[in-house]
């Protein structure tokens, strides 16, 4: 039996098998970023039982948005939309964790509360695009933010996890990685303040400790995580010493005894199918050393290099994404060896069940054939 397939246990969870679901951003949230029946249906397609999923990424605060159509844990109102989503999972036996995010500096202004700049660390002049009414548009220049806002983020952080145990989630992880408000506190391409939360090493972590430590005083340790993009550089992300900030991100991390760590190989740039000449992981081997706990590795996956990576023991699980968009049940094709459906890159983002919940099941294709 392959070790993919192999139960294991994450935080406190037993489960059955290591085909994680990756965060997804799809955008098919309803009006006020309030879950509803379609995202009921997508997720509830992809539970399977013991299986281990992480939602899509949830904006954390008002002013948190960088794409229409993602859902939010910043309003009491979205809360029971995730309850449905949470319940479905339930039903069928799976465990979610919900994925808590803030956009940042990858923002635009017509998401952010009175048109305003979005907010980051630093104003420094970056590229990318977000999604609002008028499609993709390119992200608008950034303000810095104040000690003070920093302090009060850490409190919308905290709030939403609150909602999320509300929302019956059982765990959160924080999206540290590609480009987003953690990961521009981390790395110094993006980060040049000279105050307490720039410069140092321990500096840039400060922000994403304060929240994992908010995130932990209403979770426990075990059901909080986090996710990190080693050398990532999506989102114009940069760092003059990716390894020794990583490394020391990871290992400040294993101290706080967190639930796992999330890491995504740098072989592949944020979503695209552009991935580097390198097809070995990287990631997971180095910061294996330097963390004592559950790994989950996501990053160009297949069954067959995922089962590499967990015989070598660089990782206890692996993420996949892509494969997962369009392969609602992914656990049962690898278990069997059934054909993969492809994905359709042009319905990632936004729009309606095509391309979200009409990919079919390995059985139904079968039957129909
Ligand atoms: C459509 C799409 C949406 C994504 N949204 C998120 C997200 O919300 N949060 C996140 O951490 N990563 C997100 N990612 C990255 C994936 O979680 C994953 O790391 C990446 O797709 C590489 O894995 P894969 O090769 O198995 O697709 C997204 C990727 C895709 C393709």
């Amino acid at each position: 039996m392959s070790k993919l397939l192999s139960p294991t246990q994450v935080g406190p969870f037993p489960i059955a098998h290591r085909v994680v679901l990756a965060p997804l951003t799809r955008m098919r949230a309803e009006a006020g970023a309030i879950p509803g029946d379609l995202m009921v249906e997508y997720y509830s397609q992809r539970t399977s039982r013991g299986g281990f999923m992480i939602s899509e990424a949830t904006i954390a605060a008002p002013d948190g948005s960088g794409y229409l159509g993602s859902p939010g844990l910043h309003d009491d109102r979205q809360v029971a939309g995730w309850k449905k989503v949470t319940d479905a999972v339930h039903a069928k036996g799976g465990v979610i964790f919900a994925q808590l995010y803030h956009a940042g500096r990858q923002s635009n202004a017509q998401l952010q509360p009175g048109g305003k700049a979005p907010i980051g660390p630093s104003e420094i002049a970056h590229g990318g695009v977000a999604y609002t009414e008028a499609g993709w548009v390119p992200n608008t220049p950034n303000r810095a933010l104040t000690v003070a806002e920093i302090h009060a983020l850490v409190e919308s952080f905290r709030s939403a996890a609150q909602r999320a145990q509300d929302a019956g989630f059982d765990g959160v992880e924080l999206h540290a990685a590609n480009g987003y408000l953690f990961d521009q506190f981390l790395q110094d391409g993006s980060n040049k303040r000279t105050d307490e939360y720039g410069g140092s090493f321990e500096n840039r972590f400060r922000f994403l400790r304060e929240v994992t430590a908010a995130v932990i005083s209403i979770w426990g340790t075990d059901r909080v995580a986090v996710r990190l993009a080693p050398s990532g550089t999506f989102g114009d992300m940069s760092d003059t010493n990716p390894q020794g900030l990583f490394t020391y991100v990871v290992q400040e991390l294993s101290k706080l005894h967190i639930g796992y760590l999330h890491l995504i190989e740098p072989r592949v740039i944020g979503n695209s199918d552009d991935e580097s000449a390198d097809p070995n992981p990287v990631a997971s081997e180095l910061l294996r050393k330097h963390f004592k706990g559950t790994i989950i590795s996501a990053g160009g996956f297949t069954a067959l290099s995922a089962e590499a990576i967990l015989q070598a023991s660089d990782a206890d699980l692996v993420a996949f994404g892509r494969h997962f968009v369009s392969n609602p049940d992914l656990p049962d094709r690898f278990r069997h060896g059934w054909p993969l459906n492809a994905y359709v890159r042009d319905s990632f983002f936004g729009g309606t069940e095509v391309g979200y919940t009409d990919y079919p099941f390995y059985r139904e294709t079968a039957k129909a054939a």
